[in-house]
C-alpha cells in the first residue's frame, strides 16, 4: 500500500499568517535535545533540526545560559556603540574557521549575508557578472534570489535581476573556464548543496573554481549557510575540502535558533572597506553574538565535530535499508536516495514518530539533525526504515 505524502496541516493556527508555507501536521509545543513534543502528546525524533538550524538541539543549557546572561546584562546596542561581546564573538568565529578569513560582518539571515558578499565582490572588482552553479539555493532577496537556480521561473517576483548571472554545471571541473572570465566579479557556491538534496560539489570542482578565480581575478564565495558551522563534521566545508574561498557566509546553526548570520572575509577584502559600505540595525546585536560564541564553545568543548563524523558514518552503514538505496552529502547534511518518492518515505517515517526533510530532488530525503544525535537514535531511524516497503 502506498503511503500518502505528508499533508498540509489544517489552518487552525494560520488565520492571520501569510499562506506561503506548506506545513507538517505537527503542532510543536516544546523540544529537548533531539526530541520534539507535539501538543497532542506525541513525541518525535527530529532528523530535520528546524531546517539545519538546531545544531546543538533544543534547550541546550549553555546556549540558554548565554542568552539569559546577555539579555540581563545588555540586550541590544547599535554598532555605533562598541561592545566587547561583538569583537569577542568575531574573534572566536574567525579562529573556529581559520584559513585567514579574519574579518566578520554580522548580519541576521543567510540571504542578507550573501547579498552583502555579492555587493562587496562588485565593489572590489568593478566587474558586473556573477557565476553560480546549477541547482544552487542562496536565499530569497533580490540578489540572493538572482543567483538561485530556478528562482526566476518559480518565485522570484522582482521585475528584473539586479545583475547578470550565469549558471555553470555543478559537476564539470573541466568546464569552469567557459563560464568564469575577466568580467566575473565572483563565483558563489554551496560546497554541499542543501536544498538541492545534500549534493556534494566535491574537492575537484571546488579546486577548479578556486584556480579559475585566481586566474581571472574573480572572488570565490562559499555559501556555508547550511553546510557550515560544524554540520559536515569540520568547522566549515572549506576546512573539510581544504579549499580557501575569499568570503564565507554562515547562518542557521550559527545561532542555534537565535537569528544571526555572518560574512567572513579575507584581510585583503577587509582592507578595502570604508565607513558606510555596509550597514545593519540588528546585525552584531549582543544577544546574537553571545549565542554564536556559546554555539562554538559547545561544539568545541563537547567534541561535537567528532560526534558528527562518527554518527554520520554509522548512518551510512545502517540506513541503506528499506526504501533507501544510497547516501550522499557529508556529516549531518545527508541525502538518503529513495526508491519511492521521498515524500512518501517522509510520511511513513512521520507516522512512526520520526521527522525528516525532503529536498528539491523528489528522490532524496534530507537529514539535518542536531550534532548531539547518537547511534541509538540512528538505530531507531534504521528500524523504522526497515519497516517501510521499498
Ligand atoms: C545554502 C543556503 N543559503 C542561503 C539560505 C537563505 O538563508 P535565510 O533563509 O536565513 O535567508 C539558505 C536557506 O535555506 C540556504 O540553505
Amino acid at each position: 500500500m502506498t503511503t500518502p505524502a505528508v499533508t498540509v496541516a489544517t489552518q487552525t493556527l494560520a488565520g492571520h499568517l501569510a499562506q506561503v508555507f506548506a506545513q507538517y501536521p505537527i503542532e510543536v509545543a516544546h523540544g529537548d535535545g533531539v526530541w520534539l513534543h507535539a501538543r497532542d502528546g506525541r513525541k518525535y525524533l527530529d532528523f530535520y533540526g528546524g531546517h539545519a538550524v538546531a545544531g546543538l538541539g533544543y534547550g541546550h543549557p549553555r546556549w540558554l545560559a548565554a542568552l539569559e546572561r546577555q539579555a540581563r546584562q545588555m540586550s541590544f546596542q547599535t554598532n555605533a556603540l562598541p561592545m566587547v561581546i561583538r569583537e569577542r564573538a568575531a574573534a572566536r568565529l574567525t579562529k573556529f574557521v581559520g584559513l585567514g578569513l579574519d574579518t566578520v560582518f554580522w548580519i541576521n539571515s543567510g540571504a542578507e549575508a550573501n547579498e552583502n558578499a555579492l555587493k562587496l565582490a562588485f565593489r572590489l572588482t568593478g566587474r558586473s557578472k556573477i557565476v553560480a552553479l546549477e541547482q544552487s539555493f542562496h536565499g530569497r532577496t533580490a540578489a540572493a534570489g538572482a543567483v538561485t537556480w530556478g528562482a526566476l521561473e518559480k518565485w522570484y517576483g522582482f521585475p528584473r535581476t539586479p545583475f547578470d548571472v550565469t549558471f555553470a554545471p555543478r559537476d564539470n571541473p573541466a568546464a569552469v573556464e567557459q563560464y568564469i572570465d575577466r568580467d566575473t566579479a565572483a563565483v558563489i557556491v554551496e560546497p554541499i548543496q542543501g536544498v538541492s538534496g545534500a549534493y556534494d560539489i566535491g574537492r575537484p570542482m571546488l579546486q577548479a573554481l578556486r584556480q579559475r578565480c585566481d586566474d581571472t581575478g574573480a572572488l570565490l564565495i562559499f555559501d556555508e549557510v547550511q553546510c557550515g558551522m560544524g554540520r559536515t563534521g569540520a568547522p566549515f566545508a572549506a576546512n573539510l575540502y581544504a579549499v580557501t574561498p575569499d568570503m564565507i557566509t554562515a547562518a542557521k546553526a550559527l545561532g542555534n535558533g537565535f537569528p544571526v548570520s555572518a560574512l567572513l572575509m579575507s584581510r585583503r577584502i577587509a582592507s578595502h572597506l570604508k565607513y558606510d559600505d555596509m550597514g545593519t540595525t540588528f546585525g552584531g546585536g549582543p544577544m546574537a553574538c553571545a549565542v554564536a560564541e556559546a554555539v562554538i564553545d559547545v561544539i568545541e568543548s563537547e567534541s561535537l565535530l567528532a560526534n558528527v563524523r562518527l554518527v554520520s558514518t554509522y548512518i551510512r552503514s545502517n540506513c541503506i535499508i528499506g526504501p533507501v538505496t544510497g547516501v550522499q552529502g557529508a556529516g549531518f547534511l545527508l541525502g538518503l536516495k529513495t526508491s519511492r518518492p521521498a515524500k512518501e518515505v517522509q510520511a511513513a517515517l512521520l507516522a512512526k514518530n520520526i521527522l525528516t526533510g525532503t529536498s528539491a530532488d523528489p528522490h532524496i530525503l534530507r537529514l539535518l539533525p542536531a550534532y548531539i544525535l547518537n547511534e541509538g537514535h540512528v538505530d531507531q531511524l534504521s528500524d523504522a526504515l526497515a519497516r517501510i516497503s521499498a
